[in-house]
């Protein structure tokens, strides 16, 4: 599973939130996650998501983050992080 926010005040988006919160009932221990999202400055959004889905268990690939919109080169990165997420979920 792949969630993802923009950091917006140092915080996720409400929704995503919201959402990471409505997963707490499911057992998603040793599930494969990943952490991703855009950025201005800081990375709060995206490490907040990573703590969520690593306090439900979640076996975490490396968080992703683009500053900013992103570009060709940063589509690539884009691509790399979802094929490690593939990958540990093949695993
Ligand atoms: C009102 C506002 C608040 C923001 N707050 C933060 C912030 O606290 N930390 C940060 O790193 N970037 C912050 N940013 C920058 C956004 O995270 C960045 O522009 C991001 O690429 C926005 O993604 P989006 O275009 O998908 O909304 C803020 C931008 C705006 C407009």
């Amino acid at each position: 599973m792949a969630i993802g926010s923009p950091n917006y005040k140092d915080a996720m988006m409400p929704t995503v939130k919201k959402f990471l919160e409505s997963l707490a009932g499911i057992d998603l221990r040793g599930r494969a996650g990943l952490a991703f999202g855009s950025y201005g400055w800081g990375l709060e959004a995206i490490e907040d998501i990573h703590d969520i889905l690593s306090s439900y268990g979640m076996e975490m690939v490396q968080d992703f983050g683009v500053k900013g919109k992103p570009e060709d080169e940063e589509l690539v990165e884009c691509r790399k992080a979802g094929s490690a997420l593939a990958r540990k979920i093949k695993e």
